[in-house]
């Protein structure tokens, strides 16, 4: 039997992707191995968001040059965004890969593999979405994606160019396949999207709240969660079917990227920093406990010490229990390439390290504040520091590991006592 390997980079959207190519090879008749040495195919899923991930792509097609010239009978293909940036350069470069073929087409790998070194960097009318293919590795939690692409221009975002314009699935297709996963054990279902409120089924005009709904009804939902939204698109209808549903995780990622409203236009992200406050408001009004969570970039163009302030200023009001912040990064084609002057990477790392240490002390806080409490906790698999400890998920989306019962059985709920905070995730015992 012939045999792949998938090596992925990047976002859940790419995870997902992988489980998909990966259910498409199966269906072939192919079977997944874990090692590129044990590899008749080898694909690499990669990412192009931020770094120099071209030349991690490239430096990574260089050692598999010598496989090819060992065993020529081996096909080496580039998936994921480089691939739909890059295109063609990549055969030129690299000429033992065999294809390219870009996120929009991850729904045709059969077609894709048929033909001699396709380059598919394309966005067909009709991408294919084979829920029953999908090689879903959790046993307890399903990837499912609502819609793809976005709309959004931001000015340092390759997203746009890499996974194409918003195209939502509709309705039925969506709650169909929730009820596939549901009823093979995921339990927890995460919605996917690159600007997931942005949802809109193109057949009935439902929207994302509308949809939240919908799949928390879904018979055997015990928790759902859902990435990534975009500040500009949360509505009344989100925030009501969050409050509203009790298995709807009250975790909230809102990419802030900047406290400066200044950077914020420059950035093109369609919200000032009084709006944005605003809207973690009401979130907050209507779901007191919601663990929120953000994105920053530090040292974009023309970031002065000033916007850099206003985002430090922001956070401490905020007090995010999880932040991700990143340096500005040139992506190739965006906007921001010809915007301002470029921040002192030395500057950019030492604003880095001074937002990193604010937001530290929140977390701690944040953290802390469990202590001694019971909560309601999803058990996904045994605890990945020791095996004989379990771990899961509160319902705002912290990882707990515990020790309880060896019978518990993946999937359930229990209630766990918490005993104490390590650096990002909580420890307990079942009560
Ligand atoms: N440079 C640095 N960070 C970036 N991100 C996206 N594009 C860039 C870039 N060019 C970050 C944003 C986004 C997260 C997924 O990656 O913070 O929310």
């Amino acid at each position: 039997m012939k045999t792949f390997y998938i090596e992925t980079w990047g976002c859940q959207m790419n995870d997902l992707d992988s489980q998909r190519l990966s259910g498409s090879l199966k269906l072939r008749g192919l079977r997944r191995v874990d090692s590129e040495l044990e590899a008749d195919m080898i694909l690499l899923n990669t990412c192009s968001i931020r770094d120099k991930s071209e030349q991690k792509v490239y430096s990574h097609l260089g050692r598999l040059r010598e496989l090819k010239e060992e065993r020529s009978e081996l096909k080496i293909g580039v998936c994921g965004c480089v691939a739909q940036q890059e295109g063609e350069r990549i055969i030129q470069r690299a000429p033992w890969v065999d294809f390219v073929m870009g996120p929009g087409n991850v729904g045709h790998l059969d077609a894709v593999l048929d033909r001699e070194h396709a380059v598919a960097v394309d966005f067909p009318e009709d991408r294919r979405y084979d829920s029953l293919a999908i090689d879903r590795t959790s046993p307890t939690k399903a990837w499912v994606t609502i819609m793809e692409g976005c709309n959004k221009n931001c000015t340092f975002c390759i997203v746009p160019m890499t996974r194409g314009r918003e195209v939502s699935r509709t309705f039925d297709e969506i709650l169909d396949e929730v009820r596939v996963a549901v009823a093979s054990g995921r339990v927890e279902i995460e919605l996917l999207g690159q600007t997931v409120n942005a949802y809109r089924c193109h057949k009935s005009g439902r929207d994302f709240g509308a949809l939240l709904g919908a799949v928390a009804e879904v018979e055997g939902v015990a928790r759902l969660r859902f990435m990534t939204s975009h500040p500009a698109e949360v509505n009344d209808s989100m925030i009501a079917a969050m409050r509203d549903h009790e298995n709807i995780s009250r975790y909230l990622h809102l990419p802030v990227q900047s406290g400066s409203s200044r950077i914020l236009r420059r950035m093109k992200r369609l919200y000032t920093r009084e709006r944005y406050l605003e809207i973690v408001d009401r979130i907050r009004e209507a779901i007191p406990e919601i663990h929120f969570s953000t994105d920053v970039i530090v040292g974009f163009p023309g970031e002065t010490e000033e916007d850099f302030q206003e985002t430090l200023s922001l956070i401490e009001q905020i007090r995010y229990g999880s932040l991700f912040a990143f340096k500005y990064s040139p992506r190739p084609g965006t906007p921001s390439l010809r915007i301002g002057e470029p921040v002192d990477d030395a500057v950019a790392s030492e604003r880095l390290n001074r937002l990193f240490e604010l937001h530290e002390q929140h977390k701690r806080e944040r953290l802390e504040s469990y202590r001694g409490r019971v909560l309601p906790v999803l058990v996904e698999g045994p605890s990945k520091h020791d095996p004989a400890m379990f771990a899961g998920r509160t319902d705002d989306n912290w990882v707990v590991n515990f020790s309880g019962n060896p019978d518990t059985t993946l999937g359930s709920m229990l209630g766990v006592r918490i005993e104490s905070a390590q650096h990002h995730t909580l420890r307990g015992e079942a009560v």
